[in-house]
């Protein structure tokens, strides 16, 4: 039996935009998936999720069983979750050599499931660790994450990029634009406060949205340009440790994601809370359409203003986590 773990994250900068080569600025945060994987003598997978959202679930499948999940949970979650387990497990077979490898698999996870908080690469990235460590051929962190990113690409129906997935294997702050993906060294102290609603939005329909409006109008493709040049400056700003202007830019991040249509009245509602109580910026992180938003914040008044702030469900802050992958003992 072997459990890894990785972490969730929040984008500083630069969703959506990374879709289309310009670069992002995620960070890994000290909020965890675990997944601890058991070989099983048969090609069977058996996978047990227990708080991936309110419910927990189990199905197996393989062998001749069509097995799907009798759960009181949306069909459209689970199997989205299916999907990435079921990728990740693939992964891990090819990366053995073991094509036959079945798993009991179980997950649990700190992340809220489709909130922006990278959950679902949180959760591909321990599994790949685990499995491949459970059939004795461990790989690098970042062959984890190369392999993470093929699995959300084809879950994401081939528009995800390479940040979640890179930034949950390395952990730290990092920059990922198209395939160039490195951590950044240097960076100030992020002062971090999340404000979650209790949503989740679907991300492959809000990539698809914005690639919609991307060809319908020019200057949503030049709002897309746009927050690339909102992302290098923000990069300029980490480097010299201005923190007040990387706030400043996070503001404006969220007025270009809410242009491009992946905002939420909740996620609104929160980042005005956040910036009413005099945080240095807030914005959504992920691909919007509810879940959270990230604000920086050194004081308790941002978490205090969310945690009133009707809609908000959950506020807590978040620590940048400079661990990524790593194997639980
Ligand atoms: C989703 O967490 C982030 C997006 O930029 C999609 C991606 O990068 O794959 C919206």
């Amino acid at each position: 039996m072997t459990t890894s773990s990785a972490p969730g994250k929040v984008y500083l900068f630069g969703e959506h935009a990374v879709v289309y080569g310009e670069p992002a600025v995620p960070c890994a945060i000290q909020r965890r998936a675990r997944v601890t994987v058991a070989a099983r003598s048969d090609e069977r997978v058996r996978v047990e999720a227990q708080e991936l959202t309110l419910d927990g679930f189990a199905v197996t499948w393989g062998g001749d069983a069509d097995d799907r999940p009798d759960v009181d949970v949306p069909a459209a979650l689970v199997d989205a979750a299916m999907g990435y387990v079921e990728g990740a497990i693939e992964q891990a077979r090819e990366a053995a050599g073991e094509p036959g490898a079945g798993f009991d698999v179980t997950i649990e996870s700190e992340i809220p499931l489709g909130a922006g908080l990278g959950s679902s690469a949180a959760v591909v990235v321990a599994a790949i660790d685990a499995a491949t460590r459970e059939l004795g051929a461990p790989i690098e962190p970042e062959a984890v994450a190369d392999r993470a990113y093929r699995v959300e690409h084809d879950v994401q129906d081939g528009e995800a990029s390479r940040a979640d997935t890179f930034c949950s294997a390395v952990g730290g702050a990092v920059r990922v634009q198209g395939e160039d993906c490195r951590r950044l060294g240097d960076v100030p102290n992020l002062p971090f406060v999340v404000g979650y609603d209790g949503g989740s939005g679907d991300t492959g329909a809000l990539v698809a949205g914005v690639r919609a409006r991307k060809e319908a109008y020019d200057f949503a493709a030049d709002t897309i340009a746009a927050i690339g040049d909102v992302v290098r400056r923000g990069e300029q700003a980490l480097e010299g440790g201005d923190v007040e202007e990387v706030g400043r830019l996070m503001d404006f991040n969220h007025g270009l994601l809410s242009a491009l249509g992946v905002s939420a009245r909740s996620l609104d509602a929160m980042v005005w809370a956040a910036r009413d109580a005099d945080a240095l910026g807030a914005k959504l992180t992920g691909a919007g359409g509810g879940g959270c938003v990230v604000a920086l914040d050194p004081t308790e008044q941002s978490r205090t203003a969310l945690k009133y702030t009707p809609g908000c469900e959950d506020a807590f802050r978040a620590e940048l986590d400079t661990e990524g992958v790593r194997v639980e003992e």
